[in-house]
Parts: structure tokens; sequence; C-alpha cells
């Protein structure tokens, strides 16, 4: 992707302009982000997904005495009849499980895979929304059917209200309002108050984004250097020759205390290593996702492969990282194995010029159902 070249999906902003004059700073309303949108589920396929175990949903509903939440899996009999007004639907990481709503995602590539959620598509009857509230993270609302009016607001007091099962704020300032039509699409940075209600019957696609919290990192990458401190650090045994007699046995000796330290410090001294288990954790698939095996197909290389859907890949300098595994790689091999990543796709020139190491990952990758070959067109 040209990062300078004007997207109509930003507005006629290129994402380059946009991430500099609004990601995680300001709103973008964007008319017709996407010409003559028409919705990539049914509103029967949406509710198939959210009847399944492996597919998180929630249902909300407003009432005069107040709002209910329930999570999914919900059959069809056990959600309010759809003439019913004021309740929604929403079904997460239908990216995950719908091919051409996965294809949609790609086009928001301008930012990061590290920094990739999911898509987020929700239902509504007339009146339905979530209720005003904020969110961590950036968000962009396209709105696929039906139409939705969005009001927004920068309010700095984002107290909750008490006792109620969502996250409703308690003083909701709203600033501005627009309604939205299929294909409009809002852009909201984090903690940016906003309360979307449908008009009539309408359908959201929401993308998210994910931003790990310091303490979460320090958390999983610590445990990650755990696992590996034996090796990093090494076997040496704490001595203490000038060790002088003492009166306080049960003193910790500040000597120890020193060693402890400098062992602790030489395991976070490898950047390297912490490098790699970030790359480690970012691309750990989530709970819900699981690939199918594929040893059935044979392989016939060289031939173009494609990442299946599931896959997060990613790359550093010295690292290739794939859902949750990293491969130290260098010359020509980390450069094709980087296309790959970034283009999610390698063609069959590409696969040939790979060593045979390169292509025996490759092989068991595709075996896993981490990638596919790519179906002849
Ligand atoms: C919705 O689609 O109803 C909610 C999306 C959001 O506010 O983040
Ligand atoms: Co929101």
């Amino acid at each position: 992707m040209d990062t300078s070249q004007p997207l109509s999906l930003l507005g006629g902003l290129s994402p380059d302009q946009f991430m500099k004059r609004h990601w995680h700073k300001k709103p973008l309303l964007i008319r017709q982000a996407i010409p003559d949108f028409q919705p990539l589920l049914s509103r029967a396929e949406l509710m198939g997904l959210a009847a399944q175990e492996e597919v998180e949903s929630r249902l909300v509903v407003r009432q005069p005495q107040g709002w209910t939440l329930k999570q999914g899996p919900f059959a069809k009999k056990a959600l309010p009849p759809f003439k019913q007004a004021g309740w929604t639907v929403l079904v997460q990481g239908v990216d995950l499980h719908d091919e051409s709503v996965h294809q949609l995602a790609q086009q928001f590539r301008f930012v990061p895979d590290a920094r990739m959620d999911d898509l987020m598509i929700s239902y509504a009857t007339d009146g339905g929304g979530v209720g005003p509230h904020f969110d961590s993270y950036d968000v962009f609302l396209l709105q696929a059917q039906g139409q939705r009016r969005w009001r927004i607001g920068r309010q700095k007091d984002l107290t909750l209200e008490d006792g109620v099962p969502l996250k409703i704020l308690a003083h909701f300032e709203p600033e501005q309002e627009f309604i939205l039509n299929p294909g409009d699409m809002l852009y909201l940075p984090p903690l940016y108050a906003h309360d979307g209600d449908a008009i009539g019957e309408c359908m959201t696609y929401s993308m998210g984004f994910r931003a790990p919290r310091a303490g979460e990192l320090a958390r999983e990458l610590l445990a990650g250097l755990a696992e590996e401190a034996v090796d990093a650090v090494g076997d040496q045994v704490y001595r203490d020759p000038r060790q002088p007699a003492v009166t306080q046995a049960g003193a910790v000796p500040a000597a120890l205390q020193a060693f402890a330290s400098s062992a602790v410090q030489k395991a976070l001294q490898d950047p390297q290593l912490l490098d790699c288990l970030l790359g480690e954790y970012l691309t750990e698939p989530k709970p819900q996702v699981w690939f199918e095996a594929q040893t059935e197909r044979a392989l016939n290389w060289p031939q173009a492969v494609v990442l299946d859907r599931r896959t997060r890949m990613m790359h550093d300098a010295h690292h290739i990282f794939i859902n949750g595994e990293s491969f130290k790689a260098g010359g020509r091999d980390a450069q094709l194995l980087r296309r790959l990543s970034d283009d999610r796709r390698l063609d069959a020139l590409a696969v040939a010029r790979l060593t045979p190491e390169a292509l025996e990952l490759l092989s068991a990758w595709c075996d896993d159902g981490w990638m596919h070959p790519e179906e002849p067109v």
C-alpha cells in the first residue's frame, strides 16, 4: 500500500495524513467511505454466528426498568422478536469466521497488525444500542445497513453509572451528532464518549484495535523470560569468601541481594530475547481460534501460498513470528518471509527462491492449516 495516496476509505486523506491528524487524536466522519456498501452478512447469517459456541457474542436489551446484558451463544429462540424495539446483538471477531469480512478488515492495514484486534458486527432493532460509553481503544464504526444516530463528545468526566451490567457513562455530554447511512464511517480515538442509537433496523461494523497495557506486557514477557532464564543467565553459583561472621543470622546478606539483582538484570539484558517474546505474544491466536490440519493435501512446490485468515504473522529485524512461534531468519529467506507477513501472500516465483529449510517450514505451516496453497484462478 502506498501510504501517501488518498483513500476514499479515509474521506480522501492518505493513510499518512490520517495517522498524523486523526489517529489517537481526534474523530473523523467519512461520508461514503465505502460507496454503495452492502452488508457482507445477512441478518440470518449473523444470528447463525451468534448461535455458535466458539463465537463470542452479547445481547444488550434496553428496557424501561434498565439495561440487561447476556453473553452468547444465542439459539434463535433465545433472542427477542425482531419486531421488539431496543435490543442489540454484538458478535466479536467476525473477521476470523468470514472471508469477506476478513478482506474488509485488510483495508485497515495502514495500521500495524500488532494493533489490530478484530471486526465486530452489531445488529440492532429500532432504538437499540449499548448506551453512552467510551472504549479504551481506537475504533472505526462503519454503517453497514440501515441508519444509526451517533452522538459523540470529548468529555473528561468518565464516571460510570453504578449498578448497571454495562459500562454506561453517568454524565454523557454529547457535543456533535451525526446520522450515518450505509457506507458512512466514523473514526473515534480512545476514551471519546459516544452513543449510537439504531434508527430502525441497523447493522454496524466496528474495526477495533488493541493496545497492550504496560503491566500485562511486563507479566507476559517476564513469564517468557522465566522459562529462558537459566539459559540466558547461566548456572553460576553464589560465592561468599568474604562473608564475615554474623551476630544476626536471620539477616539476608547484602551481597546475596546484589547477586540476585544482577542475575535478573542479566536475564533482561538480551534485547533480542525480549523482542522475540514480544513477537510470540503478539501473534498468539485468540483462545477461540483453531486451525484445521491439512495433512491429506499434496503440496507441489513451488506454488503461491496465502495465509489463513486466522493466522497472525509479524516480523522484526531478526525474527519471523507466526501464531505464537518465532523463527530466526536471515538473508533472502528473511526477506521473503517478511514479504509473506506483510502481503499475507507469496507468489510461486518468490516461493521458488526460498531455501529448502524455509520450504520445509512452509510445508509444516500448510499442514497445520496456518496457510494454504493458493487456488489457481
Ligand atoms: C455498536 O455497534 O452498537 C457499538 C459499537 C461501539 O460503540 O463501540
Ligand atoms: Co464503543
